[in-house]
């Protein structure tokens, strides 16, 4: 049995919060670093980091010295004024990615809406108006809202929602064949997570990245990456386009670009940014400058080339002790992912397999319908990793 709270928090959340999740019962009160802690004390190594947004862990304090700083002075403006910490973390991002503007959002969703609709405004100033074709792929995940649930390439998503915005395809992932015959010169854009997180944690292989900067090349559609989960280290390079060497036109943030607060981003080629006109799309919060200021801090920390050189040093250790579980139990298959975006396959029931780790004291999540995520911070220590593989171990054991 799970440790409950004295005020049975998980029936207060079925009574006064919409059923849209399952939810375990536990009640966590506090965080630092990598562990969280629930009411009665016990302590938990997070490998969830709130799925992918905690890249830098609980309260780092680079980052709540920043945020504490910014709304003493002001915690919201519109988009109405210009203002320096929007300014200072677009221009970080920018010289970090090479791209050439920015516009700032609130979440993962809005900023996909925010890159479909510029793509397809880009080719319609340009005079091309019937080129609105957007190529995804199955099992991809672009969010909720309707045109990236349109992207998104698990229809069940979709089901009892009516109709959605047209003009998206959905091909399987990794078939360079499918892709060669879709995309034409009424493609606007091939839209893709360089890693297909929530889908089943899968790869890209060489052959669709190179296929896909081929046809961006001859068809001069636009090519979005969704870098939602994927972007700011999570793959040990600092996007996950550079991981698979694909060129981008758009690349959309969020997660892990707020540091724990709402934030979205699109970073675009200046060619799109020459079509855009005041009033071509817009939000109100978006870029909410608390938000900015802690992404700035997170951004500097993660971007030092020896930080990433952890990302990568933690994978493999990780990637080591997981094959020898995968040896070890044999309803583990085969170790997915790349950087701490990493994967596991399973013929247990990847519920069971959460549920055990938790009470062991470790949190991790599912992806798909058969694989345990780990996305642990992206500072974790090498003893932090060492200590996740052994609650795994001790969890799984006991199945
Ligand atoms: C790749 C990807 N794109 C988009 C989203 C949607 O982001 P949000 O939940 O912030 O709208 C997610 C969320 O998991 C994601 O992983």
């Amino acid at each position: 049995m799970e440790p409950s709270s004295n005020n049975n928090l998980l029936a207060q959340d079925k009574n006064w919060i919409a059923p849209l999740y399952g939810k375990p019962d536990i009640d966590l009160v506090e965080g630092k670093g990598s562990y969280l802690f629930d009411v009665n004390g016990k302590k938990y190594l997070d490998f969830v980091s709130g799925i992918a947004v905690n890249a830098l862990g609980q309260c780092h304090p680079a980052i709540v010295k920043a945020m504490q700083d910014q709304i003493g002075k002001f915690s919201h403006l519109s988009n109405l004024y210009p203002n320096y910490p929007q300014i200072n973390l677009a221009k970080k991002m920018l010289e970090l990615t090479k791209f050439d503007k920015a516009f700032f959002c609130n979440s993962g969703t809005e900023a996909n809406e925010g890159a479909i609709k510029l793509a397809r405004k880009y080719f319609s100033r340009k005079g091309e108006t019937d080129r609105v074709q957007i190529v995804t792929f199955v099992n991809s995940f672009h969010g909720r809202t309707f045109g990236a649930l349109a992207a998104t390439g698990q229809p069940s998503l979709r089901e009892g929602f009516g109709s959605m915005p047209g003009d998206f395809v959905h091909i399987p992932w990794n078939d360079v064949d499918a892709l060669k015959q879709i995309v034409n010169e009424k493609t606007c854009a091939i839209m893709l997570e360089p890693l297909a997180a929530e889908g089943g944690v899968m790869t890209l292989s060489d052959a669709m990245a190179k296929t896909i900067n081929a046809l961006r090349t001859e068809f001069g559609c636009l090519v979005i990456a969704d870098e939602i989960q994927t972007g700011i280290g999570r793959l040990g390079t600092f996007l996950g386009i550079d991981f698979y060497g694909i060129h981008a036109d758009l690349v959309t943030f969020a997660k892990a670009i707020g540091a724990g607060l709402p934030l979205g981003a699109v970073l675009m080629r200046q060619p799109i940014a020459d079509q855009l006109r005041a009033g071509d799309h817009g939000t109100t919060f978006g870029g909410n400058p608390v938000a900015c200021a802690g992404g700035l801090a997170l951004v500097n920390i993660v971007s030092e080339p020896t930080f990433l050189e952890s990302v990568q040093a933690r994978s493999l250790e990780l990637k080591k002790g997981l094959n020898a579980l995968i040896a070890k139990y044999s309803f583990l298959g085969t170790i997915r992912g790349e950087g701490l975006l990493l994967g596991v396959t399973t013929e247990k029931p990847v519920a069971e397999i959460i549920a055990a780790a938790r009470t062991e004291g470790l949190l991790v999540h599912r992806a798909g319908a058969n694989v345990m995520r780990l996305l642990p911070p992206l500072n974790i220590s090498r003893e932090e990793a060492q200590e996740a593989l052994m609650i795994l171990d001790h969890a799984l054991a006991k199945m």
